[in-house]
């Protein structure tokens, strides 16, 4: 079982990969949340995955929660492993993880990560689809070689992207404190079709009059809303509108 958290589908196009070759299935972690969906069963020999982008450093608040609140029915000894998605570098995420799953007497035996596009646009310009496709393409060769070593349940820590992990403690504490509602803007332009409060993995947002409204004070960050905006009408602050918009399409190899 594949679980999976992507808001502009890097980590998605991960847990695809993985699951067309190991044949398994995908979960969505944010749907689980939302429909307070926590109990699994596993089949025998089945390889327990969780594919997730990093954010400050740390886990994705909506992937912690899963993870707090999952109860997996075990089928003897299970492989376990992590995938996560960055644009730069993952901090102590994967050791975060670990020491979560460990309290559920789940050993992590193996994580993984990839560089892959930077989707925090607050900061990073991703206007440039020509160099967000080259570095998607860099990243095919390495998920390739994750999705290898997955398939034959090799063990041990290939997360070459930790960068200076014990700042983690700081950074998700600034991650936790910044998950603020209050500096989104929607443009004139919006449209009024409703997808970035469908696709909110927290339910922050409603409609009103057609319009979004962030109802509630804090959420996940994961800047899906203003991403998945078909006309681009969503802002984060001052920054984001000359950053652009990303979503995850499938890279096309020689
Ligand atoms: C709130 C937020 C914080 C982020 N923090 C980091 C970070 O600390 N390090 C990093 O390399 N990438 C960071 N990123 C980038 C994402 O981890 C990266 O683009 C990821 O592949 C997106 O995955 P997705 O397309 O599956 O959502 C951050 C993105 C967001 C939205
Ligand atoms: S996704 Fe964009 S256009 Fe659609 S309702 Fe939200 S802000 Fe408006
Ligand atoms: S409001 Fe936007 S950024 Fe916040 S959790 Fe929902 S989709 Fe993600």
């Amino acid at each position: 079982m594949i679980f999976y958290f992507s808001s502009t589908g890097n980590s998605k196009h991960v847990a695809d990969m993985i699951a067309k070759r190991t044949g398994e299935e995908t979960v969505s972690m944010a749907d689980c949340v939302k429909k307070m969906q926590y109990d699994f069963k596993l089949k025998k020999g089945e390889r327990i995955g969780f594919v997730y982008p990093i954010y400050c450093w740390s886990l994705p608040s909506v992937v912690e929660e899963f993870v707090k609140n999952v109860s997996i029915e075990k089928y003897g000894k299970h492989y376990t492993y992590s995938v996560a998605t960055c644009g730069v570098a993952t901090g102590g995420a994967d050791m975060e993880l670990a020491k979560i799953l460990s309290k559920k007497g789940i050993g992590l035996h193996a994580t993984f990560s990839v560089t892959m596009v930077d989707n925090y646009t607050l900061v990073f310009n991703v206007k440039n689809a020509a160099k967000n496709e080259a570095k998607n393409l860099r990243a095919e060769e390495s998920i390739k070689n994750i999705v290898f070593l997955i398939n034959n349940k090799t063990g041990g820590y290939h997360n070459h992207h930790r960068g200076l992990w014990p700042a983690s403690k700081a950074t998700k504490v600034m991650y936790n404190v910044s998950r603020k509602t209050s500096p989104f803007k929607v443009s004139e332009d919006c449209i009024g079709c409703g997808l970035c409060a469908k696709q909110c993995p927290t339910r922050a947002i409603s409609l009103d009059y057609g319009k979004p409204v962030w109802k509630n004070k804090k959420c996940a960050l994961c800047l899906g809303c203003l991403h998945n905006c078909p006309v681009n009408a969503i802002n984060y602050g001052p920054t984001t509108k000359n950053h652009g918009q990303y979503k995850y399409t499938e890279v096309k190899e020689d």
